[in-house]
């Protein structure tokens, strides 16, 4: 059994990770998150109580667990605090010693927020993010500029970091975008607070997690996004501005994974998009707009309604490449039940020619046609499925033609948003 799992989307997001993670988590000592920020919508659903986690690891349902985020996660600490209040009440305890919140973060401020929102409320270049101020937080940290963690506790470099950055932000919120700028008075007053409530969360994650992982703990990484949203191998520019491949849980944590690590892509047995960008499966009829009520396909970060399609094979297949993964765990075939039959996506059309990858200009990729093959569907509910050999025999063959497709193997299937169902057919831990 490895010592340790990394979970990542294979997909554009929302291929149910939080489901996943929460169900190994069971085998786990640690559930890390190593990219990404609120931006992330994760839903668990454990005996019918929905709960929706934007920051805080999926694994914080079980009591046992303890929750990392490393320094490679972008921390809007309003976000965070108001995400561990919510647990509070509903009775999760002990989240001081459960959280630990790297010290290395950068933190996602208000003129992040305001910047993101005033980009894409701007006529052109709208990527429809989730204005939560992903892309102007990990701007400044590549541009050296931002504000983490550690700064909120030294209140000189605070202040003089916090001056240089209202002083630019200000003139482009004001000048550039026509906003109503942020007034420094009121952000101290406010960070003073938040550094307080912050402090009994705040830990040396990378020496914390290199202790663990030497005394042979169960880690389990949770990833965010996917694939397809990664800054570098996505469907750029209509990405995420992190890196979402799995090589990215040691650089986000800052320490090795173990030698003994399996990686798992989550794919949805359809596709979905939330936000602009390049679709080539997305179907813009009834039976889209059917798949999203059948799937509740509405985003958990922002409501939006996610576009829909068939499940393209080719956008997986690169996303394996690009990621490495070889085993996958699959989400709502059951969503599928009752389809006369099924399309898959095995190649693109573009100019009379096939094309059998994700090419790197996006504007292609907006115009290639998608070559379908057909399988027959089924009809049975699988919600209540536990071991592969009752599942209907198409589904069988749909998930064949997957992994002869892909060349990777199928771990795990999951038939409903409860954390039991799951036919788990290769453990994982
Ligand atoms: P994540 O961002 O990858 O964690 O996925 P989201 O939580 O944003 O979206 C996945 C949605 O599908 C959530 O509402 C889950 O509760 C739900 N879900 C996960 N797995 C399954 C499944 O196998 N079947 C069904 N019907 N719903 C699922
Ligand atoms: P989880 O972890 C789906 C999308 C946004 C937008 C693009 C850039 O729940 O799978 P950003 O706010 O990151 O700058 O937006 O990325 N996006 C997601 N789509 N699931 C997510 O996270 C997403 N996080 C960002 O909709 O298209
Ligand atoms: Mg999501």
């Amino acid at each position: 059994m490895p010592q340790a799992v990394v979970i990542i989307g294979v997909q554009w997001g929302d291929e149910g990770k939080g489901k996943i993670v929460d169900y190994y988590t069971s085998a786990a000592d640690i559930v890390a998150r190593f990219q990404g920020g609120n931006n992330a919508g994760h839903t668990l659903v454990v005996e019918g109580k929905k709960t929706i986690l934007h920051l805080i690891p999926s694994g914080i349902l079980h009591p046992h667990a303890k929750c990392f985020i490393g320094s490679g996660v972008v921390v809007d600490p309003e976000n965070f605090l108001e995400e561990v209040s919510i647990l509070r009440e509903a009775g999760i305890q002990d989240l001081e010693n459960r959280i630990y919140l790297s010290d290395r973060c950068h933190l996602i401020v208000d003129y992040h927020k305001h910047l993101d929102a005033a980009r894409e409320n701007k006529k052109s270049g709208k990527l429809g993010t989730t204005k939560r101020g992903i892309g102007p937080a990990y701007e400044d940290r590549a541009s050296r500029r931002g504000l983490r963690v550690a700064d909120l506790f030294n209140e000189k470099v605070f202040e003089e970091k916090l001056k240089e950055n209202l002083a630019e932000k200000n003139f482009l919120l004001k000048e550039y975008y026509g906003v109503s700028p942020v007034s420094m008075e009121s952000f101290m007053t406010k960070y003073q607070g938040i550094a307080k409530q912050l402090k009994p969360f705040i830990r040396d994650v990378s020496a914390e997690l290199f202790q663990s992982i030497e005394e042979g703990k169960k880690i389990l990484y949770e990833g965010a996004q996917g694939v397809l949203l990664d800054v570098d191998y996505g469907t750029y520019p209509y990405v995420t501005s992190s890196q979402t491949l799995p090589s990215q849980a040691a650089l986000g944590l800052g320490a090795r994974v173990p030698k003994d690590t399996l990686f798992i892509g989550v794919i949805k047995a359809y596709s979905t998009r939330v936000g602009e960008g390049p679709f080539p499966t997305e179907l813009t009829d009834a039976f889209g707009d059917e798949l999203r009520e059948s799937g509740s396909e509405y985003g958990a970060t922002t409501g939006r309604p996610r576009r829909c399609g068939w499940l393209d094979l080719v956008a997986v297949k690169y996303a394996l490449q690009v990621s490495g993964i070889k085993n996958l765990a699959i989400t709502k075939a059951d969503v599928l039940s009752g389809l006369f039959e099924l399309k898959v996506c095995t190649a693109y059309e573009y100019q009379g020619n096939r094309l059998h990858t994700i090419p790197a200009d996006s504007s292609i990729l907006a115009k290639v046609t998608p070559i379908y093959e057909t399988l027959p569907g089924w009809s049975e509910d699988l919600t209540a499925i536990r071991n592969i050999n009752e599942i209907p025999k198409n589904l069988q063959n749909y998930l064949k033609f997957i992994e002869e497709f892909t060349g990777a193997r199928i771990n795990l299937i999951s038939t409903g948003a409860g954390r039991e169902a799951v036919i788990d057919i290769q453990k994982a831990f």
